[in-house]
């Protein structure tokens, strides 16, 4: 039983097919990397995998399940621009939700009633 399954995977963006006849799988414990051209659909792809983006046609398993139509917490991308810190490693980057999250110094953003206009 494989982790994660595509087959037959497809994206249409109307008339225009990003993804087509897309078929791997990955298998518990596998590293995967995607690798492939400017606008050949590796963001695509990663947004059907969390859940941000509809698969257009075929199958999107994880755990032979499909892919739930939102994020969840089973599931993280961290985005190529824009949320990462470039002087941090990847594995540094995932953490930072986690370093934040228990941080003291992090307060909640309130506004004092006689500030407020
Ligand atoms: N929301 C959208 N609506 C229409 N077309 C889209 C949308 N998102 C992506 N596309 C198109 O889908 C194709 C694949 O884009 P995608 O961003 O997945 O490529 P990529 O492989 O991640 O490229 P890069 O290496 O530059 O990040 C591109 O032609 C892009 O213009
Ligand atoms: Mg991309």
């Amino acid at each position: 039983m494989s982790l994660l399954a595509a087959k037959r995977l497809e994206k249409h963006y109307g008339h225009h097919v990003v993804l087509e006849n897309l078929n791997f799988s990955v298998e518990p414990g596998e590293f995967v990397t995607l690798v492939g051209a400017s606008g050949c659909g590796k963001t695509t792809f990663l947004k059907m995998l969390l859940g941000t983006e509809a698969v257009s046609k075929g199958s999107l398993t994880l755990d032979e399940k499909p892919i739930p139509n939102e994020p969840g917490p089973d599931r993280g991308v961290v985005f190529q621009k824009y949320s990462v810190f470039p002087h941090l490693t990847v594995l540094g980057n995932v953490m930072m939700a986690d370093e934040l999250h228990s941080s003291k110094l992090l307060g909640k953003a309130s506004v004092p009633p006689s500030a407020a206009r």
